[in-house]
């Protein structure tokens, strides 16, 4: 009982949409899926696996949210609206955790044993986050609304984006200034961007300080040079006109 009471008190502190103890006894699915998911993992330890697998179904059919009876929960899991989340076989997933709506805690399908994320304590993940493979995110860490974790996230970070990179660290905002620091299948195309960018800056300041220099030299040397340009395209302009004159 002493449990369930502090499922019931860990709602209402991290959602101030639960009024009353009756409130979040009934409206979170996200309880009900982790008291189902204490039957389905004793049946699971039980080796009754199929027994085990199928309530889990049945949860899943009535909260939306699909827990493996393998995977590991630490305590005062809160998982928020609940709908499309999916906690794989083996992810572990520590105290005081929030999960929002559509989270994936996958694997990459690449490969089997330990292929699922840890979740340190105190973890929080934004809605429709997925976290693949066997990493780990570390304590009072938080992911962004949407992102795509592939790596493991150091404790107290904020981690954001397709896949994800740190924008906070230890309370400090982190800012990309390298593209080879974004771990992305189009980095090496904004890489080679970013390198012919600085090849041309290169060699605009090349330009300038050539001709800089050569105005240096002699200051009336490029008045010179405009000079004779337009004597020349006044010269070519003459003859036109002298063609003109005999129609
Ligand atoms: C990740 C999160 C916790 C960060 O919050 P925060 O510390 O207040 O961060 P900030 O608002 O200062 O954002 C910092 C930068 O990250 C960007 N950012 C924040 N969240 C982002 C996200 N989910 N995806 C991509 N970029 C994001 C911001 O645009 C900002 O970029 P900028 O500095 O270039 O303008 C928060 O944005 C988030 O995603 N929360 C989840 C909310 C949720 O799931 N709610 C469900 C309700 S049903």
């Amino acid at each position: 009982m002493g449990r369930l009471a502090e499922d019931i008190r860990s709602v209402r502190e991290r959602d101030p949409a639960a009024r009353s103890v009756l409130d979040a006894l009934l409206c979170y699915p996200g309880l009900h899926a982790v008291w189902g998911h204490r039957v389905t993992s004793v049946l699971w330890r039980a080796k009754l696996r199929l027994p085990a697998r199928v309530l889990a179904q049945w949860i899943r059919f009535f909260t939306g949210i699909d827990i493996h009876p393998a995977a590991k929960l630490g305590r005062r899991l809160f998982i928020d609206h609940g709908q499309g989340v999916v906690i794989g076989e083996t992810a572990v997933v520590g105290d005081d955790v929030t999960l929002y709506q559509g989270v994936t805690l996958g694997g990459t399908g690449k490969v089997r044993g330990k292929r699922h994320p840890t979740l340190c304590d105190r973890v929080f993940v934004g809605n429709n986050a997925n976290i693949l493979g066997d990493i780990t995110i570390g304590e009072n860490s938080r992911v962004g609304a949407g992102s795509v974790v592939l790596q493991d996230v150091p404790p107290n970070s904020t981690v954001v984006g397709v896949p994800a990179h740190i924008i906070y660290r230890e309370g400090q905002r982190v800012l990309i200034t390298d593209p080879r620091e974004v771990k992305d299948p189009l980095s090496d195309a904004v890489i080679a961007l970013s390198n012919r960018v600085e090849e041309l800056e290169a060699r605009v300041r090349e330009l300038c300080g050539e001709q800089a220099r050569a105005a240096a030299r002699n200051p009336l040397t490029a008045e010179e040079e405009e000079r004779t340009h337009y004597r020349e395209e006044l010269h070519k302009l003459r003859d036109y006109v002298q063609m003109g004159e005999g129609i």
